[in-house]
């Protein structure tokens, strides 16, 4: 018997493409889950208007009362930060604990926590003069970008400038954010503390 498709809300704040591939995902089947949901605290985030193109419910939202309810609202089981740059509430992370996921652009710990955002963190990176970054899912707890690791993929730097390596960077977050996803909605994710066991892995390529 299948299982239930999962209910995602997506929190962005710009240009969306983790929003489109996780869309498209669902779309495709890859993901047992819909997007039911996609909040934004910018009015101009380009990810709005992807959303509308699939005729999926989009809320501008900027306070912690009114992003309760929608969540509430919409009965859903997963909250997808999506380069969502607002500081989730504590009662929501409290409400939502190991259903609330963010994809960050570095291998965290590197190069991660307060003011590591956007392209700042690739000019570090470019700047530190490392061989390897990459990208990591987690869940999200009270700290910033501290939560139980999920999956994380290395991308090789190989002499890119800060804009190069973060169009190379989020070309592979597409692929972990689906992965990712389709793993949360299939169950084969349980969290121990501050690990996360994934479920079946022995027939995966991870
Ligand atoms: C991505 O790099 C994501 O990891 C970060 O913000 C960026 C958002 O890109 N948190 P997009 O809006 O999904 O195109």
């Amino acid at each position: 018997m299948s299982l239930p498709s999962k209910k995602i809300a997506v929190l962005i704040s710009g240009s969306g493409t983790n929003l489109q591939a996780v869309i498209d995902a669902c779309d495709s089947g890859k993901i047992s889950g819909k997007v039911v949901l996609v909040i934004s605290d910018n009015p101009d985030a380009y990810g709005l208007i992807r959303a509308k193109k699939h005729k999926l419910n989009t809320y501008l939202c900027q306070g912690e009362e009114e992003l309760t309810d929608l969540l509430k609202n919409y009965q859903v089981d997963v909250i997808l930060l999506a380069g969502y740059l607002k500081v989730i509430p504590p009662s929501i992370i409290h409400r939502y604990r190991n259903q609330i996921i963010n994809i960050h652009p570095s291998l965290i710990p590197a190069f991660c926590g307060k003011g590591y955002y956007g392209l700042k963190i690739h000019e570090k990176v470019v700047e530190r003069g490392v061989r390897y970054t990459g990208v990591t899912t987690h869940f999200v707890d009270e700290t910033t970008d501290g939560g139980p690791i999920i999956f994380q993929e290395i991308v090789p730097v190989e002499g890119e400038n800060p804009t190069e390596l973060q169009q190379k960077v989020l070309h592979r977050e597409h692929c972990l954010l689906v992965k990712t996803m389709a793993y949360f909605c299939d169950n084969r994710l349980e969290v121990k503390g501050h690990h996360v066991l994934v479920k079946g892995v022995e027939d995966c390529k991870h």
